[in-house]
């Protein structure tokens, strides 16, 4: 696992965006995986930006995102808005679980060959919950796990109830599960500001275990973590 140390949540968006501009620049065809969530807000943003500077076709490019809330399209109102309303993908090319879907089971197994059938996820880029999770793959979450419904924990559903003023927040979520992504080629993970200090250091000092999810990314060969100085806080070398 790579580190890269960024001073604040300002460069960690820019150092994100240059990267995964870089990476739609110079492939052919390309899948990327993505999040949502206050992190990654910032990334899209300059992503945008230069997507129009630089007049760039995402014809080659899918998206699947890691998660979306049962009974709602927050995330898929979250992704028209902050990313693919600015860069001019095809609809059919950016892909979310459906969270209103009637059969959720059946859902879950269809967002698994959607991702199949573009031939698995080049770049993942993921947030970090305070609690450890990645995706939604809550705390207790096992490690092979595909995507499947899962049912909010507190802490998440107040780290997130903010987001929710027009609609009554759902509990329940369906999520790539963390065999799911483990499965992508490369993961690139966000972190910033001092509420990610306790699962980083967990991340980085801690033992492999399922009580923090996002221990298992020590299992990965290609994961780099970009940090600002709120989120690396808590780690040993820093202090
Ligand atoms: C979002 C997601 C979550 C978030 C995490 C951090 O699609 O999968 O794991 O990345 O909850 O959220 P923020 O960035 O809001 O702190």
């Amino acid at each position: 696992m790579r580190l890269i140390k960024v001073s604040d949540e300002e460069e960690l968006s820019r150092l994100a965006a240059e990267y995964v501009f870089s990476k739609i620049k110079s492939s052919e065809k390309i899948v990327l995986g993505l999040a949502t969530g206050r992190t990654p807000l910032g990334m899209y943003r300059h992503l945008s930006k230069y997507s129009k500077e630089y007049k760039q076709s995402y014809s080659h490019v899918h998206t699947v995102n890691l998660d979306e809330y049962v009974g709602s399209r927050a995330y898929h109102d979250y992704m028209q808005q902050n990313f693919f309303d600015h860069i001019g993908i095809h609809k059919n090319q950016t892909h979310l679980p459906d969270g209103i879907a009637v059969d959720l089971e059946k859902e879950c197994k269809r967002y698994e060959e959607v991702i199949i059938q573009l031939g698995g996820i080049d770049l993942q880029v993921l947030g970090i919950g305070q609690n450890g999770h990645i995706g939604f793959n809550e705390p207790g979450t096992d490690f092979s796990s595909r995507t499947h419904v899962v049912e909010l924990t507190e802490s998440t559903l107040s780290a997130n109830a903010k987001y929710f003023t027009h609609e009554k927040q759902p509990r329940r979520a369906i999520t790539m599960g963390i065999g799911t992504i483990l499965e992508s080629n490369e993961i690139l993970l966000l972190a910033s500001g001092e509420k990610k200090a306790r699962a980083l250091r967990e991340l980085f000092q801690g033992t492999m275990n399922s009580d923090i999810p996002a221990t298992v990314l020590n299992h990965h060969p290609n994961v780099t973590v970009l940090a600002d100085e709120g989120a690396r806080s808590l780690l040993e070398e820093e202090s």
